[in-house]
Order: C-alpha cells, then structure tokens, then sequence
C-alpha cells in the first residue's frame, strides 16, 4: 500500500485544524500509520524544501516552517500521495476547489496550513527525512475491508 507524508503547518496547529484535517483524511479511508507534533529546525526545514532553495521565497518558507510546531504524519492507503494532493487542493489556496482542505481553510500561499508529498520519490525521501529510523506501523483496522 502506498504511503504518503503529510504535514500541518505551524499556521494550522496554531489556528487549531490538527483535529478538522485529521478527520478529513480518515474519514476519506487513509490510515494514519505514524505522526508526531515537533518543533522543526532550520537544518529540517532547509532539507524538506531543498527543491525550492533558489526561489526567492525560500527564506519566508523556512522561517515559517520553523516559525512554531508541526504535526508531521505519515498516511497509508490506496494512491495515497495523489489523494492527499488532490485533498489537499492547489498550492495557492485563492485557485483551491471548495471541499479541498486549502480552499475550505486558508487563504494565503504563504500561510497555505498543509503539505503533502508530489510523488512517490518525493514520499520515499520525506518519510525517510522526518521519520528515519521510525517505522511506521503496521496494523488492521476491521473497517478497512469496507474501504
Ligand atoms: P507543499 O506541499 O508545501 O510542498 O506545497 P506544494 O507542493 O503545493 O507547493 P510547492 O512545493 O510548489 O511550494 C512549497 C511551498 O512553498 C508552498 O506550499 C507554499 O507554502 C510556499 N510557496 C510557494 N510559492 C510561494 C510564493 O510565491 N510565496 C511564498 N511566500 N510562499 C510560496
Ligand atoms: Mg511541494
């Protein structure tokens, strides 16, 4: 089964939506197999977004990746990692679909409250980066059957 990370920004801990975005995943039938709230560093951040280090906001995202807590997940079921693109909606939530987690919370690119991995590469690195050494869980849950 395919697995995907996801993580809340600072700008969704802090407005309170761990609980609203949580529940959206696992309503929609994913299964959280890993998550932890943290507080992440400079070193994290820069590696995370090292695809976007010359952009000219590169230095707004990292100060605002580490600008307060997290909750970093990892979510597991059928094409995860596109689900959770498309749950979460485009990348600026101005132009993200009502129903989609950006275009029901959020307004700005900057403050955009969720991340999700583009690809299966781009999982693999970012599960082995933020929860390296930790192995998601496996388990069963009895309704997974009905999904
Ligand atoms: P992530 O899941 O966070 O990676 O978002 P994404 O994949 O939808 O977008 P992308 O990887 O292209 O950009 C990463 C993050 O950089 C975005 O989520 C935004 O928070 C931020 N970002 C992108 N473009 C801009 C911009 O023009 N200005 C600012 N301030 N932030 C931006
Ligand atoms: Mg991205």
């Amino acid at each position: 089964l395919e697995q995907t990370f996801v993580m809340i920004k600072p700008d969704g801990v802090q407005r309170g939506l761990i609980g609203d975005i949580v529940s959206r995943l696992e309503r929609r039938g994913l299964r959280l197999v890993a998550a932890k709230l943290m507080q992440v560093s400079r070193q994290l951040a820069e590696k995370h977004y090292e695809e976007h280090r010359d952009k000219p906001f590169f230095g707004e995202l990292v100060s605002f990746i580490t600008s307060g807590p997290v909750f970093a997940m990892v979510w597991e079921g059928q094409g995860a990692i596109a689900v959770v693109r498309q749950m979460m909606g485009k990348t600026n939530p101005q132009e993200a679909a009502p129903g989609t987690i950006r275009g029901d919370l959020a307004l700005s690119i900057g403050m955009n409250v969720v991340h999700g991995s583009d690809s299966p590469e781009s999982a693999a690195r970012e599960i082995a980066l933020w929860f390296g050494g930790e192995t998601p869980l496996k388990y069963e849950r009895s309704m997974d059957r009905w999904i």
